[in-house]
């Protein structure tokens, strides 16, 4: 049977190949430049569809893939009844709380009284500030956070970093980390009984190899 995966588009795809093809799943396929949104691997037996990341644990969820790779930060976002089948280990990058620098704070509970936090993580962000017990205004942005600060949006952001340099160079600084994130392995809950064997052989290959 063949298994479909949800994945997305970018850097980390090269990663999650580069495990494929050592684990024996061959993906020549995928790595040609094309706009097809299903990408067929017949001599691994996979089926690739690319998705925007923050969609990777919906399509699972439903059963529309049976397998996903998604960051563990936009994993708990999403929040989904999916299972987390392998950490593979790339991807690795921080959640944090950012100000910027003139600030001059270094902790969150030094924020103001609802400051407001401009952030992809809805979800996470609430979940932090609440267990804190901090009254906060969540601003739910798209993308490229950072703005928030500079031109007046929020007076915080939570975003990932990886190398430090967006923060950097948007004169914004951690006062707090959230999580760390690397790439998972997720799973359709009914996939993981009707293509037991395949998810088992795929997993034990990729575990083989990481
Ligand atoms: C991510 C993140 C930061 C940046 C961090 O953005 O949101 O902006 O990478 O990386 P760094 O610490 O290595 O500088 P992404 O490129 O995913 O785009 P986005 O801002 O639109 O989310």
């Amino acid at each position: 049977m063949v298994l479909s995966i949800a994945v997305s588009k970018g850097r980390l795809l090269d990663s999650f190949i580069e495990i494929l093809e050592k684990a024996k799943y061959p993906c020549d396929n995928l790595k040609k430049e094309t706009r097809k949104l299903v990408i067929e691997s017949k001599e691994a037996g996979l089926r690739f569809i690319l998705a925007k990341p923050a969609d990777v644990p919906t399509y699972v969820e439903y059963g529309a893939a049976d397998l996903g790779v998604v960051g563990k930060d936009t994993l708990m976002e999403a929040d989904k009844n999916v299972a987390e089948l392998v950490d593979l280990g790339y991807g690795r990058c921080q959640l944090v709380v950012a100000i910027p620098k003139a600030l001059g704070i270094t902790n969150v509970t030094d924020l103001d009284f609802n400051s407001r936090v401009a952030s992809k993580y809805p979800r996470i962000t609430l979940e932090f500030f609440n267990k804190k017990g901090i009254q906060v205004e969540i601003i739910p942005l798209n993308g490229s956070i950072e703005l928030g600060p500079i031109i007046g949006l929020s007076e915080a952001i939570v975003d990932i970093t990886e190398t430090g340099r967006t923060l950097v160079e948007n004169g914004l600084v951690v006062i707090d980390t959230i999580m760390e994130s690397t790439s998972r392995l997720i799973a359709n809950q009914v996939s993981l009984k009707t293509k037991r064997q395949e998810v088992f052989d795929l997993v034990k290959a990729i575990e083989g190899v990481i």
